[in-house]
Parts: C-alpha cells; sequence; structure tokens
C-alpha cells in the first residue's frame, strides 16, 4: 500500500480551500467573502509552484519502496544470541548424555562403591587406606589373615569388640598370633547402623579395595554383587544376609548362625551337608 505523504495532503486541501470546493479545514471560513477568496487563490496560485518545486526534492528522497522480498528479510525474527553458545555446546551435551546411557559400568561396581561410602564411618579408627590409628591394621593383607573367610569379618563388624571382648577373634593360626577382642582398643558394634547391603559392601571395601584380596570373576554377578563359588547371592531378595545355600546367615544379634571361628563357646563347627 502506498501512502500520499502529508504535504502533498496538505496542498490538495489548501487547492480546494481556495476553489471553495470545501473539504479543507479553512473553507468555511474562506466561503464568506469571495474577493479575498480570489485573492487567496491568487496567491496559493502564485506559491504552490514554488511549494510543488520546493517539495519536488523531499518526494524524491523519500524512501524507495523496499521490495517484498527485502521487506520480508527485515520483518523476520532474528536468531537469538543465545543459540549459538547452545549449538556450540551441543556436541558435548550429545557426548554426555550418551555417557549417561552406559549406566551398568557405575553399577558393575555397585558394592564396592557403596563400601567405599561406608567405609567413611570406619576411616577415621583404620586409616583412609587401611594403614590403622585408633582401629587396627586393614591393609596389605591384614584383614585377610584375620579373616579368611568373610562370614567372621561380617559378624565381627556386625557386633563390635563388645561381642568379643576378652575372647580371640579370627583365624586362630594367624601369623602373630590370633586377635582377642579389645586387646587392641575398642571398636563399635554396627548390627543396628549398617544395613545388610552396607555391611556387605564395607567388608568387600575393607577386603578387595583395601587389602588387595583377588574375588574370581565368576563370584562377581552382572550388578558386581558379590556371589558364592555355586553362583548365589550374599543377599536374599529380602536384603538379608544369606549363605550359599540362602540360609540366614547372622543370628538378630549378629552372630553367625553358623560359625566357623566365632566365640569360643558357640562350640565345634557344624558341617552342612552340601
Ligand atoms: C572407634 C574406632 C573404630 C571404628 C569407628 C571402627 N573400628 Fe574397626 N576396630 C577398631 C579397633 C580398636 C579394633 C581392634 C579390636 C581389637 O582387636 O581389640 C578394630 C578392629 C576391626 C577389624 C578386625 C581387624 C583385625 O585384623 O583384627 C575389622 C575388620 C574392623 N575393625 C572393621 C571396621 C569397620 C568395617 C568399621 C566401620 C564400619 C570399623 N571397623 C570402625 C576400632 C574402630
Amino acid at each position: 500500500m502506498t501512502e500520499v505523504p502529508e504535504h502533498l495532503l496538505e496542498r490538495s486541501r489548501q487547492r480546494r480551500a481556495a476553489l471553495g470546493l470545501g473539504g479543507g479545514d479553512a473553507a468555511p471560513a474562506e466561503t464568506s467573502s469571495a474577493a479575498p477568496a480570489a485573492t487567496e487563490s491568487a496567491a496559493v496560485e502564485k506559491t504552490a509552484p514554488a511549494a510543488a518545486a520546493k517539495s519536488e526534492p523531499a518526494a524524491v528522497a523519500a524512501p524507495e519502496p523496499v521490495p517484498p522480498y527485502v521487506e520480508a528479510s527485515l520483518r523476520r525474527k532474528r536468531v537469538p544470541v543465545w543459540v549459538l553458545p547452545v549449538v556450540a555446546f551441543l556436541p558435548l551435551w550429545a557426548f554426555l548424555y550418551a555417557g549417561s546411557l552406559s549406566e551398568p559400568e557405575v553399577e558393575a561396581e555397585g558394592q564396592l562403591a557403596l563400601g567405599a561410602t561406608v567405609y567413611q564411618q570406619c576411616a577415621g579408627c583404620h586409616g583412609a587406606g587401611g594403614g590403622g590409628g585408633a582401629g587396627r591394621q586393614l591393609n596389605n593383607g591384614e584383614v585377610l589373615l584375620t579373616f579368611p573367610a568373610i562370614a567372621d569379618q561380617l559378624q565381627f563388624i556386625a557386633v563390635g569388640t563388645a561381642g568379643f571382648q576378652g575372647k580371640p577373634y579370627g583365624n586362630p593360626d594367624r601369623p602373630g598370633g590370633q586377635h582377642i577382642g579389645g586387646s587392641y582398643g575398642n571398636m563399635p558394634a554396627f548390627l543396628g547402623t549398617l544395613t545388610p547391603e552396607e555391611l556387605l559392601a564395607v567388608t568387600r571395601h575393607e577386603r578387595e579395595t583395601i587389602s588387595g584380596e583377588m574375588v574370581p570373576a565368576e563370584q562377581i554377578g552382572p550388578e558386581g554383587e558379590l556371589l558364592y563359588a555355586n553362583g548365589n547371592p550374599y543377599l536374599n531378595d529380602a536384603g538379608e544376609l544369606v549363605d550359599e545355600n540362602g540360609e540366614l546367615l547372622l543370628a538378630p544379634d549378629g552372630y553367625l548362625l553358623n560359625p566357623s571361628t566365632g566365640p569360643t563357646e558357640s562350640g565345634p563347627v557344624v558341617a552342612m551337608g552340601g
């Protein structure tokens, strides 16, 4: 649509008013006398070409009609500034997203990762690397010398030194002599503090991560969980610690139900069929 410039409209208005055609703002006043109107008309006639000549350059200078395609491009919404960084980081995002999809890698060491977290409750006494302190040294195979069988270690951590006060625990043939509960200091019982899963996890952390026990590959499940040699898990569906036959491992008080090297008054180990 083309707009008629205001100065041209004004000129037309003046012209119509001068001719007494009406439509101009000044028209009613001027129709009162014809003579002034005539002189006015003459005056307008005289100035009109001048005004036209004067307005000519302005008309030329008026903005050229913009081609529709250029106009469209001018009117189109610009790409917002934030798009560039977003697009630039897209590959990084894609990379991270792809990485987050390979979750099983983290799950593959689920129990050991949990164990490392739980061990923070033990590190104050046993040292972050198991070097010992207020608690006994656990690293460099030390904890494996005390507990060749993991079940005995689970029991000891569950009942603490209170459960073996003045009594030997762990391997009777331990190099350097069997350990006696309380002879080195006192350790709290963790039965009520840790879930069975956490108890198993921190025990594995001490044995495998800190003390370097090599667990056969076939005894590590698909999610990194510890399995018995017969392939059965250490935790049942209810989250309880069980033996290789799926029977409960610990009594409610934390002692082994079928102790191998438990408290001396527990009597001899009863061999289970199978
Ligand atoms: C308040 C200090 C303290 C804390 C906390 C502590 N322990 Fe102990 N721990 C000890 C002491 C002391 C002994 C030695 C007991 C003895 O033989 O007299 C010990 C012994 C042990 C042993 C036996 C080592 C051996 O070779 O005889 C294990 C296994 C163990 N602790 C595991 C843990 C775990 C797992 C935790 C954390 C969940 C933990 N401890 C937290 C003080 C502590």
